[in-house]
Formats: structure tokens, C-alpha cells, sequence
């Protein structure tokens, strides 16, 4: 059986409708600037924002995109860009819960906001119910595409349900391209770990009640 690759796990890699964000040129044409009340220092502006639980707080030049802010001053660099035009789903994230493509939203629009990443799924050696489901059922090649992959299932999973039928979730992977699986393991994976998602959550449910 093929292991999870550490870049899968995310130890080198989130709706805005994923599919249908607007592209890398859209976000930085939005920048024109600061916006209205937004902290700046020269060029630089102030933003704080919690990835994957810890408070993170840096300067940065406001035409930055999230995906850059992640590989390159955060150096999350799980979150993989494929494109750089919202067309493949590599960089995708949770966004407050929800799947954006990195590549499609402004650092500075993040500001206050709860950012998941690939690296944030797993507790400490165990893996998110999704991520072992692409493992145990080979949902990956290369890998490449694997953490948007499974960024982007939980958040169908949050979406749509824990029984999601093989065409809504081929439906709903529009946005994520893979180039060498077939996708067909990974439509198995999903299915497998949108059931497994179910014990996932009341396990932490009761935990935290505890
Ligand atoms: Fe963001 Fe391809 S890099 S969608
Ligand atoms: Fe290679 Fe999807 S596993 S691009």
C-alpha cells in the first residue's frame, strides 16, 4: 500500500464557490490600495489572521495573494499552486470553514479570518478521516493535486453530507483537476472518508465536551 506522502500530509500543502472565484489577476486588480480602515505602513499593510490555530501577524505588501502568504512567509508550503488562475484547486483551503482557492483571495481579505490548511488536518500522528481514506484506497499518484483534493472533499463533505453519491461528487470536484489518477480512486476516497468524516466529528464533539 502506498503511504501518505509527507507533502500530502501537508509537511513540505479550502466556499467561495471554488470553481467559480475569480482568477489570481481579478484579486490583485481588487488591491488599488488600502481599503477603508485597513492598517498601512508605506506600501506594507498589517494583517492578523489564525492558521491552523496559532495567531499569526505579519506586514505585507496588500496585492498579496493568500496562496503566497502561506508558501512564502508562512512556509506552509503544502498548499500547492498549480495554476495561478482558480482553475485546478492546488491551492485550495478552508477560509472561516469554507473552501476557497488560495490563488483567488487577498492576504489582506483574511484579516481576522480562520485559515486551514493541509497542515492543519491531522492530530499529531493521526490522520484526518479524509486523508487516511486517500491512502487506504490509493486516491493518489503524484500527489501533486492531493491536498487541494482533500481540502476541497471536506469541504464537500461539510456541504453536502456524509452519504454523497459518486456523480455529486464528481460534480462537485469540477474545480479540481488532477492529471495523472483517473479519478477514480479519489471519488472512492471521498465516498470512504465522507462515511468515516461521521465518527470523526462526534469523536471530537464528545472530546471537547469532556
Ligand atoms: Fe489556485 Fe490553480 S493554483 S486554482
Ligand atoms: Fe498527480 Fe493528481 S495525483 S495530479
Amino acid at each position: 500500500m502506498k503511504g501518505v506522502s509527507a507533502d500530502e500530509r501537508g509537511e513540505e500543502t479550502p466556499s467561495v464557490s471554488a470553481s467559480k472565484a475569480p482568477g489570481a489577476n481579478a484579486a490583485r486588480a481588487i488591491t488599488g490600495g488600502p481599503r477603508h480602515g485597513r492598517r498601512v505602513e508605506g506600501l506594507m499593510a498589517s494583517v492578523s489572521m489564525t492558521i491552523n490555530g496559532k495567531a499569526v501577524k505579519a506586514n505585507v505588501d496588500p496585492r498579496t495573494l493568500l496562496v503566497e502568504f502561506l508558501r512564502e512567509h508562512q512556509r506552509l508550503t503544502g498548499t500547492h499552486v498549480g495554476c495561478d488562475t482558480s482553475q485546478c484547486g492546488a491551492c485550495t483551503v478552508h477560509m472561516n470553514g469554507m473552501g476557497v482557492k488560495a490563488c483567488t483571495v487577498l492576504a489582506v481579505q483574511c484579516d481576522g479570518a480562520q485559515i486551514t490548511t493541509i497542515e492543519g488536518l491531522a492530530h499529531g500522528d493521526e490522520l484526518h478521516p479524509m486523508q487516511a481514506a486517500f491512502r487506504e484506497h490509493h486516491g493518489l499518484q503524484c500527489g501533486f493535486c492531493t491536498p487541494g483534493m482533500i481540502m476541497a472533499a471536506i469541504d464537500m463533505v461539510n456541504r453536502k453530507g456524509h452519504e454523497i453519491d459518486e456523480h455529486t461528487i464528481r460534480e462537485e470536484l469540477e474545480g479540481n483537476i488532477c492529471r495523472c489518477t483517473g479519478y477514480h480512486n479519489i471519488v472512492k476516497s471521498i465516498a470512504a472518508g465522507a462515511k468515516a468524516m461521521r465518527g470523526h466529528q462526534a469523536q471530537h464533539h464528545q472530546a471537547a465536551a469532556e
